[in-house]
Order: C-alpha cells, then structure tokens, then sequence
C-alpha cells in the first residue's frame, strides 16, 4: 500500500524520535491501521508508554491508567483496541462490556498485576478483618473484583482518604503505597509487589543527574522507590508529570519512568530539554503497529473476562470512578 500524503505529513510530530530509515518501515503499518479503523469502526485506546510511532501516529486516546479508563466508558465504537497491557485491556472491556475489546499481544502482562492472586487477598482479609482492600488498576480482573476499590498513580491518595476509615490494605504495590502513606495520616498496610521498570531507580541516580545537569528538574513516578521520591521535585502520574512539563516549561528536566514517556511528551515541547535514562517496560513494547494491524484484520485477540469475577471487578472500578 502506498503511504497517503497524510500519512508522510504525520512524520513531523515524531522525526526527531524516529530516524528516516525507520519511518519508511513504518508508513505502510500507519496507512492500514488508519484504514481499518475507518473499516472496522474502531478506535485505538493508548497508554502514555506506548512508542511514538503508536502514541502519536495511530493513537485516539492517549493518557495514563485513570485517563483510560474514563475515556474507556463513552467510547461509541463497535471496536477499542487497547495499546497498552492486560490489565488496561480488562479495565476496558469492564467499562464497556458491549464493545470488542482488542488487544495486540495477550503476553503484554505487568510485573505488579502478577505480584498478586484473589487467594492472596483472601488471606489478607483474614489477617486483617474488616479492612478495605484498595486495589492498583495494575492488578487481574479477578484480584479487582475480590477487593473494596480501584485506585491508580493519579488518585490513589483521594482514594484512600474517601473512605473515610483508619486504616486500609493498599496493593500491590508496595512502593506506591509507602509514597501514599508518606502523604496521608491513614494507616496503610502493603504488599510486596514492585514494577520491574520503576524498582530500577535508584536515589543515587538522582544524585548523580544533578550532579550532571545542574538545575534539572526531576519528576518521579510513584512506583519508584521512596528514597527516589523523596530526591525528586515532583512525584504523580504519567498524566501528572506531562502537565507539569507544559505547565511549567522547565529548560531541562528527566522522567523517571518508562522511555518512550519522554519522546511522547518531548514531541509537543520542544522547548524543553529531556534528559534520558532508559528503563524500558518488556511488557507496553509487546504492542507494535505489526501486531496492531494484525490485530484489527483478523479481530485478535479479543478480551473477554470470566462472568464470575466481571460483576464484582466493575464495581471495583466504577466505585473509584465515582469518588
Ligand atoms: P499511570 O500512567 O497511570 O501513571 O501508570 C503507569 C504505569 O506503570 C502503567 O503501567
Ligand atoms: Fe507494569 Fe511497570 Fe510495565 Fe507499567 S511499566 S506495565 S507497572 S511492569
């Protein structure tokens, strides 16, 4: 197929994240899936960590976990195609369960969704009786519907104090919930879960960033260690952290978070200067615009979710969405 003059148009948001030579071997992927979409009536959900060849070259709604999952609702397509992981693809198709729900490559799981099983949550219930159970969207629909609530990076500490309650069980993730407790006279109590891109931070890194960019701005995500949060100047979502770059328009600043954050939020400053250490997420790079055009000719693979744990997992999610 050759690349309609919108798709080449389309190269000068993302030319200086993607060498020439490279987005030749893209056109023709764009050009299809811009098609299919049209044919299937679909539309493509992507998270911020998406590559910016997805983000911003075929992507209808981009954000972070809680961005997603409010857009997920209204979606009036008969397709969502979620580029993203599992866990987002479940959230979606929970929201909307009268739409297909596609998702490139059924493998792209999460560290932190994996950390943790509905008979782990039931023994938590049984140490600690009559505790809510606050639960990180980076979970399985069946751990969400054996739980109180949802929660992401991006509301997590409304969450929490809403209840109106002492104490609660916040998982799994361990470090967010440290970061949250640090912020909140609710007692938390974690799990042992850990993102293997954001465990990788260290406070020493930070150290060492200032050292070599004076006066650069360091902006965290939670799910980074608490000693790394604490050496940063600003912690929040990925939503967050690319508002903070427009709203403040640092000269230099590093994300500490996923790779391809940095090209997706660089693409709309150039102003702004990103410095770059790398983590890169084994599972967000699964999805790639082969297996998006794969996905959207053949209808694969198609996201259904166990009757016995849809009910109670929605509920889950649609109580965070209602605080
Ligand atoms: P947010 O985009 O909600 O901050 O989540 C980050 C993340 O790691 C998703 O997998
Ligand atoms: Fe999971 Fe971390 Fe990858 Fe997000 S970045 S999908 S939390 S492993």
């Amino acid at each position: 197929m050759l690349a309609s003059p919108s798709v080449s148009s389309l190269y000068d948001r993302v030319r200086r994240f993607i060498p020439p030579a490279e987005w030749l071997s893209f056109e023709d992927d764009i050009a299809a899936i811009r098609a299919l979409k049209k044919k299937r009536n679909a539309v493509i959900l992507a998270h911020n960590y998406q590559t910016p060849e997805i983000f911003h070259c075929v992507a209808d709604i981009v954000g972070d976990s809680l961005a997603l999952a409010r857009r997920a609702v209204d979606v009036e397509a008969d397709v969502i195609l979620v580029a993203g992981v599992h866990f987002m693809a479940e959230t979606t198709k929970l929201l909307n369960p009268a739409k297909t729900v596609l998702i490139p490559d059924m493998q792209a799981g999460c560290s932190l969704a994996d950390s943790i099983t509905p008979a782990d949550i039931a023994l938590l219930r049984q140490a600690h009786p009559g505790v809510p159970i606050v639960t990180y969207v980076n979970t399985s629909a069946a751990v969400k519907a054996a739980s109180d609530i949802c929660c992401t990076s991006g509301n997590a500490k409304q969450i929490v104090e809403g209840l109106g309650v002492k104490k609660v069980l916040m998982i799994p993730d361990e470090y967010l919930a440290h970061n949250i407790a640090r912020q909140t006279d609710v007692e938390i109590i974690a799990w042992h879960g850990h993102c293997e891109v954001h465990e990788l931070f260290t406070a020493d890194d930070v150290r060492q960033l200032r050292e070599n960019h004076p006066g650069v701005q360091v902006l965290a995500h939670p799910e980074c260690p608490p000693d790394v949060v604490a050496e940063a100047d600003f912690a929040g979502s990925t939503a967050w952290m690319s508002d903070f770059v427009a709203s403040k328009k640092p000269a230099q600043v590093v994300l500490l978070t996923e790779c391809s954050m940095s090209d997706n939020v660089a693409a709309d400053h150039p102003e702004v200067e990103f410095i770059r250490p790398c983590n890169l997420c084994p599972h967000m790079k699964r999805i790639t615009l082969a297996n998006i055009r794969a996905a959207l000719e053949q209808n694969q693979h198609e996201v259904l979710i166990d009757p016995a744990v849809a009910h109670g997992a929605r509920l889950a999610v649609q109580r965070m969405l209602a605080i």
